[in-house]
């Protein structure tokens, strides 16, 4: 049912230069992936077949990812390197690509809603920060999960998870009345806060359901912290209008955008390589 991602990757990745001086940072590779691919799979298990990136200046690496290379498809035909490309291919041949490009950097709100051109306002969609990279090993990758949710629920939702207090100044913060196991009916959402000012400790990591009045919601936010439209305070109407939920997924995330959490994600996926050579 919910068929169509969106890829907010319009941001500068300052924190990896000099890396993205010249070269995307959602190509950033873990092993031998780019960051954006292992979104992109994720999207796909969970039912999209239609990937839809806000990108901007200096971002066409992306799109020519996601599309064919002749030239090196020849010079590898055959060869043992051809099956490297396998799952690229499949991604290709099974999804369709669509972008647009958010001009200046208004905060994560705003790309979302130029998003809206390629997403439509007549169904629910996705949104994966391909920075924040998830796993789930034992089961449903983090979208699946919730997907089947909001099967249930039928209302915007966002993974979250608990955070240590001096870190909650650099996530979108929740706050609600537990519904579920590990499912929060959101009362309060407050982005970036200051750690005593924060509603609790419950972080929104990249991965959100979006009903699509949330684009008209968006239309009417202002500015928030840093000067932004912040989706954080969208989602914030349109709980206080209907409901939002908040969604301990199951698995790991692991913050891409940050060099620690880079080199652990570097690190797991290493150690849990299915052939080692
Ligand atoms: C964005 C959102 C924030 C969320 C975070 C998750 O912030 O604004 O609410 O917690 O992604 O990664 P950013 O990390 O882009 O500054």
């Amino acid at each position: 049912m919910i068929k169509r991602c969106l890829f907010p990757a319009a941001g500068y990745g300052t924190r990896f230069l000099p890396a993205t001086k010249a070269m995307p940072k959602e190509m950033l590779p873990i092993l031998t992936k780019p960051l954006i691919q292992y979104g992109v799979e994720e999207a796909h298990e969970a039912g999209c077949n239609i990937m839809a990136t806000i990108t901007g200046r200096g971002k066409r690496a992306i799109t020519d990812h996601f599309d064919l290379s002749y030239e090196l498809e020849h010079q590898i035909k055959g060869t043992s390197k051809e099956s490297l490309l396998t799952e690229i291919r499949a991604l290709i041949n099974t999804c369709t690509f669509t972008y647009t490009r958010q001009n200046e950097m208004k905060g994560l709100g705003d790309a979302i809603y130029k998003g809206k051109v390629l997403v439509g306002d007549s169904a629910p969609f996705a949104v994966i920060l391909a920075d924040d990279l998830c796993v789930n090993p034992d089961g449903d990758g983090v979208l699946k999960q919730m997907v089947k949710l909001y099967e249930k629920y039928k209302c915007s939702i966002v993974a979250i998870m608990e955070v240590p207090k001096d870190k909650v100044s650099s996530y979108g913060v929740i706050s609600g009345k537990e519904i579920e196991k590990g499912i929060f009916m959101i009362d309060n959402m407050v982005e970036k806060p200051d750690a005593d000012k924060a509603p609790s400790n419950l972080a929104i990591i990249g991965r959100y359901i979006l009903t699509p009045d949330i684009f008209e919601i968006i239309k009417n936010t202002k500015p928030g912290k840093a000067g932004e439209i912040q989706i954080t305070d969208a989602l914030m109407t349109q709980a206080k209008k209907g409901m939002v939920l908040g969604y301990k997924f199951k698995g790991k995330r692991f913050d891409c955008g940050s060099l620690d959490g880079f080199v652990e994600a570097t690190n797991y996926f290493y150690n849990n390589m299915e052939k080692k050579k």
